[in-house]
């Protein structure tokens, strides 16, 4: 991943490397301030950035929502979230600072004497803190309130920068529902931003871990050679979370966790296991090769038994006896949205061709665990007896995304004794040993690319469409076919899961 945009003089950039990437004179302003996300990710980042000393000084915070706030009100609502959710400790100077520049503009997404407000607040901002007229939108808001959100910003004369100053569009998901949607999404940004001044949060891109993929692939010679259909049996991505649905049901019932998750989460990281070497870290090296592996993506005929959808059914987790999705607040008692889903999906060319990528997702599972075990094919002959090799498995690579995050090999080993007997051990590099700093949250990094511009960790539109034009299907068959199968809390999915990979002569891993 390039640390600072390429001077094109090979010399400065590996100084530059060494410098830490601090952002210049700007300011963020957060349309659905008052929203989870902000209070939970994006307020806690801004300050965690500030608090590595990565923020210019006159950086400063816009808040626009629908409360009768004062700027001190916002600057005590950003401070409870700080204080709760920041991943480093309070300090007095750096909030000070931050407090003081530190905006709200009460109105609606319609209104338009709120956003002539928000043009002068900007001005003053750029007077009083040297802001530089560099200013980033962050949408947090249901993409119903997209098009006016941008049109406003249009009309108000915001979303122009003048010369020698940026604005900058960030945009949240759900980007749609479905491919339509996505495209007149996208048709109406674009109508406003170019296409270098938006940046599409994928919040997993933004993690150490998920960089690392890149990392362990392409700096290493060890495992290239084996990464392919020669060597590969098949590979499987898991997102598993233990939670319910909390009080999203507004946002999650309709939507389900395969338009949730599978069509950005997944799909990402299956493009960054799964993708040529790019010709170089930048963002359009890495969006093409990211698209092109994205491009050969195909679903099996059969969706009946290459694809499964749950929805979990009251149960016990973590000692606590939790309800089913069915009785969650705000959810249809006939609701068939899915909480679980599992897809095989085979990818088209010379590498991968015969190598299935099992993706599966869900809430109020086992345990919450994201990771990518890649499963190696057996030795091609053993000289051993088949019974000494009884508790020897398949080989296998996991990226362990987070929690526990690091990267695991599965290998067989004799077992100490008289007998030859082959049993699976394991190899860790685990981040918390292995290094001393702590890993950023990843809307840490995703802020800060956002005011440096750097779009490495941002999935263009393209990408955004292919995902919907790969799950519509999917999502079109769910519809006509059935419903979800319910699976008790706390366990590992649906049954139909364990047999569509029974099915293949294989078995999910149970993290
Ligand atoms: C979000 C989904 O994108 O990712 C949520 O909308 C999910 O449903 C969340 O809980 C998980 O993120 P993380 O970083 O905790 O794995």
């Amino acid at each position: 991943m390039s640390i600072v945009s390429s001077t094109g003089n090979p010399l400065r950039d590996a100084q530059d490397r060494r410098l830490p990437r601090i952002a210049g004179p700007s300011g963020l302003v957060i349309f659905g301030v008052t929203g989870d996300l902000s209070r939970k990710k994006l307020m806690p980042a801004v300050y965690d950035l500030a608090n590595r000393g990565l923020l210019p000084p006159g950086f400063s915070l816009v808040g626009f929502a629908r409360r009768d706030w004062e700027d001190e009100d916002f600057a005590q609502v950003v401070h409870d979230a700080v204080k709760e959710h920041a991943r480093t400790p309070f300090r007095e100077e750096v909030w000070e600072q931050l407090a003081q520049g530190m905006r709200f503009v009460p109105g609606e997404f319609h209104d338009d004497e709120a956003f002539e407000t928000l043009r002068s607040t900007i001005e003053e901002l750029d007077k009083s803190r040297g802001t530089g007229g560099n200013f980033a939108f962050y949408l947090s808001v249901p993409p119903k309130f997209f098009p006016t959100v941008v049109s406003q910003l249009k009309k108000h004369g915001l979303s122009d920068a003048g010369t020698d100053s940026w604005r900058r569009a960030v945009i949240e998901k759900p980007f749609g529902h479905d491919l339509k949607s996505a495209q007149e999404l996208n048709a109406v940004v674009h109508e406003v931003f170019r296409a270098s001044e938006v940046f599409r949060i994928d919040h997993y891109l933004g993690k150490e871990t998920v960089q690392n993929i890149l990392a362990v692939r392409f700096a290493n010679t060890l495992f290239e050679p084996l990464w392919n259909r020669s060597y590969v049996d098949h590979v499987q991505i898991t997102m598993a979370e233990d939670i319910g649905i909390g009080g999203r049901a507004g946002y999650y019932d309709g939507i389900g966790s395969a338009r949730d998750v599978i069509q950005n989460h997944l799909l990402q990281l299956l493009a960054l296991t799964a993708m040529e070497e790019p010709t170089s870290f930048d963002a359009k090296a890495l969006v093409t090769e990211k698209l092109k592996v994205l491009n050969s993506v195909r679903l099996p005929d059969d969706l009946g038994k290459h694809t499964v959808r749950g929805q979990y059914a009251a149960g016990w987790q973590g000692g606590e006896k939790v309800q089913g999705y069915l009785d969650e607040e705000g959810i249809d008692p006939k609701s068939n949205t899915d909480t679980y889903a599992a897809i095989k999906l085979e990818i088209d060319n010379r590498r991968w061709a015969g190598v299935p990528f099992y993706l599966r997702t869900g809430k109020r599972l086992g345990r919450r665990v994201t990771e990518i075990a890649v499963v190696f094919q057996r030795a091609p002959h053993s000289p051993f007896d088949a019974t000494d090799t009884q508790e020897l498995g398949q080989n296998a690579l996991v990226i362990r995304v987070q929690p526990d995050e690091g990267v695991t090999i599965r290998f067989g080993s004799k077992v100490p004794g008289t007998q030859m007997e082959i049993r699976d051990v394991t190899m860790d590099f685990a981040y918390g040993e292995s290094f001393t700093e702590s890993s950023p949250e990843a809307y840490e990094r995703l802020i800060l690319d956002v005011l440096l511009g750097d779009a490495n960790l941002f999935p263009r539109h393209q990408e955004v469409e292919r995902s919907w034009e790969i799950l519509d299907p999917v999502e079109e068959y769910w519809d006509k076919h059935g419903k979800p199968e319910q699976y008790p809390a706390g366990t590992w999915g649906p049954q139909a899961a364990d047999e569509m990979l029974a099915r293949d002569g294989r078995s999910w891993r149970r993290p």
